[in-house]
């Protein structure tokens, strides 16, 4: 068992200075501009990022696709296409998940130009795929930064086929603790990224989205509430090791996840850029108002004729 332990330990070590490596070994193309830690966030949402209101209807690519019957705002982030492992439908949204569009993975990006990439993005190449028009040119110099130095190969950190983290769970306990328990708490459950009803912690995600989670540790959440591992110097297997323990903290809604195959299912995180829920909140609160009005005239009527 500690043998296996051992040799599954030096094989990550070996996968992750063999990515340093070719890290390290991009040819030189001119130094990189733009923030490509930003362009991570960017990457992640780029409504959110830019606190911009998401466009409307449907983006044009997405009618190119029926396998992902999504529809609306997340069929604009650059996620809901590329994947949250950056591999399109080579990767975790292949045909077996429903997040299955067959839209193309980005490593095409990595030792690509900073000309070549960014005429991906402005329209050049495919002019529907053209997000200058709803960005800015800063935001994706951004995003091109990022696409060009920051993807991994999220196999080296993730069992592509279990999903189970690669990394120490007990050494990611400590850096947990030290990193996380602050704000997500020490058993995860003081942020809640779902509902009252159906909670989502940070183990639902690690368990259910581990591509996902990655994404998020490396640079931090689109609204700049939670910091980015890559700005605090971390290696990549620091990142695994805290995946492995995120996996062990108890869960809120041990369903979600379940059903791959289900694309209705209720516990979808798609709620960041989602105005909805803020809509039917903000009724909500209305209603409550409303309530407590017609509740006072009810009463003072009431009291009224009992004197
Ligand atoms: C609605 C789906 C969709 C969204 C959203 C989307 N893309 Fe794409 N993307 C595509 C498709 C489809 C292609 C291939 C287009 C072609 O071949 O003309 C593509 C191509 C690319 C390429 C070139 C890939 C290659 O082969 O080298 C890059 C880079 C890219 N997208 C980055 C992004 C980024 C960054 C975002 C977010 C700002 C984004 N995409 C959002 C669908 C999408
Ligand atoms: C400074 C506070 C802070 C720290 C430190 C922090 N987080 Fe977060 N995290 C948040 C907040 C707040 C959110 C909710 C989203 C938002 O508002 O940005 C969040 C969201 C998340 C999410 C859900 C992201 C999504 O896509 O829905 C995960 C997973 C997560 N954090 C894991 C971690 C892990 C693991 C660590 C330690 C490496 C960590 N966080 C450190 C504040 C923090």
């Amino acid at each position: 068992m500690k043998r296996a332990i051992q040799i599954s330990f030096f094989a990550l070590l070996t996968c992750l200075l063999s990515v340093a490596a070719v890290r390290g070994s991009l040819p030189e193309k001119g130094p990189v501009e733009g923030d490509a830690v930003n362009g991570g966030r960017i990457y992640n949402n780029w409504m959110l990022a830019l606190d911009l209101s998401p466009p409307a209807g449907e983006h044009p690519l997405w009618l190119d696709q029926d396998s992902n019957p999504r529809s609306g705002v997340v069929t604009w982030r650059c996620t809901e296409c590329h994947g949250w492992d950056y591999k399109g439908a080579e990767g975790s949204y292949n045909e077996s998940s429903s997040h299955y569009t067959g839209f193309p993975g980005l490593g095409n990006s990595i030792g690509s130009s900073h000309d070549q990439v960014m005429a991906w993005l402005d329209g050049t190449n495919n002019p529907d795929h053209n997000f200058l028009f709803y960005t800015t040119s800063v935001a994706l110099e951004d995003l091109t930064a990022f696409l060009r130095t920051q993807q991994i190969d999220m196999d080296l950190l993730i069992d592509p086929t279990t999903g189970k983290a690669l990394g120490d769970w007990e050494r990611g306990g400590l850096i947990y603790t030290e990193s996380c328990s602050g704000c997500h708490g020490a058993g995860g459950a003081t942020v809640n990224f779902g509902s009252q009803a159906n909670p989502l912690f940070v183990a639902d995600l690690a368990e259910a989205e581990p591509w996902r989670t990655v994404h998020v540790i490396r640079f931090g959440t689109p609204s700049g509430h939670m910091p980015a591992s890559e700005e605090l110097g971390w290696s990549l297997s620091r990142v695994a090791d805290v995946l492995a323990y995120a996996q062990t903290l108890p869960r809120g809604t041990p369903e979600y996840g379940l059903q791959p195959g289900d694309p209705t299912d209720p516990f979808q995180v798609e709620r960041q850029g989602d105005i909805q829920p803020i809509i039917w909140g903000a009724f909500a609160m209305m209603a409550v108002v409303l309530a407590s009005f017609g509740w006072d005239a009810l009463k003072n009527r009431s009291t009224r004729r009992a004197k």
